[in-house]
């Protein structure tokens, strides 16, 4: 087998060829399975066969504009709740709440991600129809982000969510993946090896902290290319998180539209209930593979204490403190109250 450093697939290549090499390259990786599903190791990070063709293309082929805005996050950290936000945020000129396309369209369709959608075969595809500013969302760490990423002026927004919590939706999703239905709310344990892979690094997109300490370290040096945001934040003072994220994207509320109550509103419209009940978010597959119904589990925080033992919280919380010791980084596992 030829070994990935030989291969490189380079913007000149046709598509036929580009695709070829993007074949070898992956071939090439290291590759392990992880309940039912391959992973591939690729620059010290592990992705799903849905991710791994788009990582390697579009980071030599994705031209970022200097508008974009880019949703990145580790995955089951509120990216969907914050791919609506984002979307209502910028759109809502275009579309009041009370005739949002989030009504019938799913968040992630509004706002593709770029390794999984956009080039999730190693070509680009649908980059031609999307309207100003572009929102792309990712899982990519930051390290593997697109070079014309890091070196625009586009800002990126990353959602963070506490590894306890993170975990454990990860391991119903999975499930929910593996079984093909729906992701279960009720308590029961997550697998002993499930858990053992995660917190060695090996789950999709993982380790969870070099993708968590890449986005953080890049917020703290340039505050105003990367907003750094947390899922418990959010639950707990959505109103201030918002108007926040709106200053960072460039679309601050006015004191008129704040004392209208339009930041309570698409609060609300993107809110767990009522995206989870909303007829678009209960049907049908993404990629194929993940029931709709898995994005939308239970939304709370805190809900890791009906589904880790108490030997496992001690486990992750060294984890946590080790990795993450002098970052200055502080995790949140249950609301003020
Ligand atoms: P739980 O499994 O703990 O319920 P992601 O969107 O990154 O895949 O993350 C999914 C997690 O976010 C799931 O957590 C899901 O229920 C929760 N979620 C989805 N939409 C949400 C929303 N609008 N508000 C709060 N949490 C949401």
């Amino acid at each position: 087998m030829e070994s990935a450093k030989n291969i490189s697939i380079n913007v000149n290549e046709d598509d036929q060829e580009l695709q070829n090499n993007i074949e070898k390259l992956v071939n090439a990786l290291p590759k392990e399975t992880m309940c039912g599903i391959p992973l591939f190791q690729y620059n010290g990070t592990w992705y799903p066969p849905n991710a791994i063709r788009g990582v390697i293309s579009s980071q030599q082929l994705f031209q970022a504009d200097e508008s974009d805005l880019i949703l990145a996050s580790f995955p089951k950290s509120g990216t969907t709740w914050l791919k609506a936000l984002i979307f209502s945020i910028v759109n809502r000129n275009r579309y009041q709440p009370k005739h949002s396309p989030l009504l019938s369209i799913q968040p992630h369709d509004l706002v593709p991600t770029i390794e999984s959608d956009h080039f999730r075969d190693g070509l680009p595809r649908n980059l031609h129809q999307l309207s100003q500013p572009r929102i792309f969302s990712t899982h990519m760490p930051y390290a593997s982000l697109p070079h014309s990423i890091k070196a625009s002026n586009c800002r990126i927004v990353y959602v963070c969510r506490n590894p306890l919590d993170t975990v454990v939706s990860q391991w119903h999703f999975v499930r929910s993946m593996v079984k093909n239905n729906n992701a279960s709310a009720q308590p029961n344990p997550i697998d002993d090896e499930f858990f053992d892979n995660y917190c060695r690094g090996f789950q999709a997109f993982c380790p969870f902290w070099d993708n968590i300490l890449g986005y953080w370290k890049v917020s703290l040096e340039k505050p105003e290319g990367v907003l750094f945001m947390n899922y418990e934040d959010l639950k707990q003072d959505s109103v201030f998180e918002l108007k926040r994220l709106a200053s960072f994207l460039g679309f601050p509320f006015s004191a008129e539209e704040e004392a209208q109550g339009l930041i309570e509103e698409i609060s609300t419209l993107c809110s767990f209930e009522n995206l989870k009940n909303l007829e678009v978010n209960q049907k049908g597959l993404r990629l194929s593979l993940i029931p709709t119904t898995a994005y939308f589990r239970k939304g709370e925080v805190g809900d890791y204490v009906n589904h880790l033992t108490p030997s496992m919280v001690e486990i992750l919380n060294k984890l946590v403190e080790e990795k993450f010791a002098g970052s200055g980084l502080v995790f949140k596992s249950k609301l003020n109250s």
